[in-house]
């Protein structure tokens, strides 16, 4: 798709999991654009794949293909988590996955495209990609995007508030089952190795014990707060439980996954392992597990997340237009402001132990497991 029309191009991509919001920061982006009459919008189809497919797979996003799209969870533009422009994955003649720095390559069809910046929307991964590529003298901006909140950059990331509002919904179902049957539920929510959606849904829904990756837990803490909730036979509880989660002196609990350019480590399992644990210690209740999964990150976002991608998006193209590349956007409370690519992704959010969201969840009554 040569640029004939010698508008100036940017190019959008989506990189990593799926995330609510991604549709808004896209609109966003699309319609801050359309205020000015020299540029063009274009979308790479599965982060940056669909520039170096064969056949290339870019789509023009207009003000058309963009309309009302900010209510709708994904991303229209599609999105991938598997290798990328520095590690594409490549099947040998044996068989063997091996992968190929593309990257030179990329870069060489972003200026045949006309692309003069290109605004990446992703997670730390994703971001890492933005910084090789600006370190090679590519125009390249990130805009931060995770349910996980871990990025330390920004203080929320959207994705996040629809997350806990999924994880709350889930708590507050599972209370009304769990207090007809008298039985202990665990629900196992996301967020890799932090804890921000499992204690927030504890909180907002009233759970009984959140064990989360900051604070690894002690099964006898979770076993007295369970006899405090039962009056002999009768009684309910709510555990909410992050993936990331671990005992003290325990590991994480994962899977190795062997697709090629995917990460190797994948969370999830941690309610089963914890209800057998609890089994093991002497727990004779009912309990049954809920895994939440992906429905964390599907569907409608939150009308917060819709503005705070939408910020982040007209913020975007606003940096654009002002040639501040290498640099990520962040929402740094009240303002939304720029922040280099390199302090980005050198550090994550993870929930301090001593932080008043913590205090609360304490001051409730929710155990922590310690
Ligand atoms: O980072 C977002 C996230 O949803 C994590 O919370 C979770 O561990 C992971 O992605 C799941 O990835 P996948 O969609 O590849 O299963």
């Amino acid at each position: 798709m040569k640029n004939r029309n010698m508008k100036k191009r940017v190019l959008v991509a989506t990189g990593g999991g799926d995330c609510p919001g991604l549709n808004a920061v896209i609109r966003a982006i699309v319609n801050r654009a359309g205020k000015e009459k020299d540029w063009e919008v274009i979308g790479s189809i599965n982060a940056f794949d669909g520039i170096l497919n064969e056949p290339q797979e870019i789509v023009v996003l207009d003000d058309k293909k963009v309309a009302g799209i900010h209510i709708r969870g994904g991303t229209i533009i599609g999105t991938t988590n598997k290798g990328g422009p520095f590690a594409w994955p490549i099947k040998d003649n044996e068989g063997n996955w091996t992968s190929a720095d593309r990257s030179d390559e990329m870069i060489r069809r972003l200026q045949y495209l006309g692309v003069e910046a290109v605004i990446n929307i992703g997670g730390d991964g994703s971001q890492k990609i933005s910084k090789m590529f600006h370190e090679k003298g590519a125009n390249f901006i990130g805009v931060p995007k995770t349910i996980d909140n871990d990025l330390s950059a920004t203080d929320f990331t959207f994705g996040f508030q629809t997350a806990v509002q999924e994880a709350t919904t889930a708590v507050d179902k599972l209370v009304t089952t769990a207090a007809s049957h008298n039985r202990v539920f665990v629900l196992e929510v996301m967020g890799r190795y932090a804890g921000w959606i499992a204690l927030n849904a504890a909180i907002a829904g009233g759970a009984d014990v959140a064990l989360i990756p900051e604070i690894p837990y002690d099964l006898n803490r979770v076993v007295d707060k369970i006899d405090s909730r039962f009056d002999g036979d009768r009684g309910f509880a709510i555990i909410v439980i992050a993936e990331g989660a671990k005992p003290v002196n325990g590991d994480i609990h994962f899977k190795e996954s062997n697709e090629v350019g995917y990460n190797k480590v994948r969370l999830g399992g941690v309610a089963t392992k914890l209800i057998n644990e609890l089994k093991e210690i002497g727990v004779k209740t009912d309990m049954r597990e809920t895994v939440l999964g992906h429905l964390q990150r599907g569907g409608t976002p939150t009308a917060y997340d819709r503005i705070l991608a939408t910020q982040f998006g007209v913020k975007a193209f606003e940096m654009v237009l002002e040639k501040k590349f290498g640099q990520m956007v962040a929402y740094h409370h009240p303002n939304i402001v720029s922040v280099p690519l390199e302090e980005a992704i050198s550090q994550y959010n993870f929930v301090n132990p001593g932080s008043d969201l913590v205090k609360a969840a304490r001051g409730v009554g929710i155990c922590l497991g310690d």
